[in-house]
């Protein structure tokens, strides 16, 4: 899949953002190996602590149906009131959640502002020296 098709599924998923106290909404397009994309939004709380960023939606929606092996992923975001979007990089937790599910050289980080303006990353550039599940074993 080209980054431009996964792009525009994350836009189409960050409208689907639910928001109301922040208003900044953000869309993810989660690609796993075998091709299969899961799409995720921002989901926000009253309650503050319990909202999700739409990257860890996409991947839990994604992991929850059985997928393990994941290529990439778009991530587009900004204020619900923007008229241009700037890059939206992770959050500390989503990079995290990515470290224990992705190859840190292979995965790609698809910031996206639109479909044809991007930048890939790989997960060991956006978190150095990241704890996963091989500093588990023995
Ligand atoms: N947020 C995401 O969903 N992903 C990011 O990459 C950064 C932040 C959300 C969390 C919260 O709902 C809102 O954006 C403002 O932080």
């Amino acid at each position: 899949m080209k980054e431009s098709e996964l792009i525009a599924l994350a836009l189409q998923a960050r409208e689907k953002a639910y928001t109301p106290y922040s208003h900044f909404k953000v869309g993810a397009a989660l690609l796993t190996k075998s091709g299969n994309v899961y799409t995720g939004c921002n989901i926000e709380n009253a309650a503050y602590t319990p909202s999700n960023c739409a990257e860890r939606t996409a991947f839990f929606k994604a992991v929850s149906e059985g997928e393990r092996e994941f290529a990439a992923i778009a991530i587009v975001g900004g204020a619900e009131n923007a008229t241009e979007l700037g890059y939206c990089a992770p959050c500390g937790v989503c990079r995290q959640v990515m470290m224990e599910f992705c190859d840190y050289d292979s995965f790609q980080v698809i910031l996206a502002a639109k479909e044809n303006e991007y930048q890939v990353y790989t997960l060991r550039e956006i978190l150095p020296m990241g704890f996963g599940p091989k500093n588990l074993q023995a």
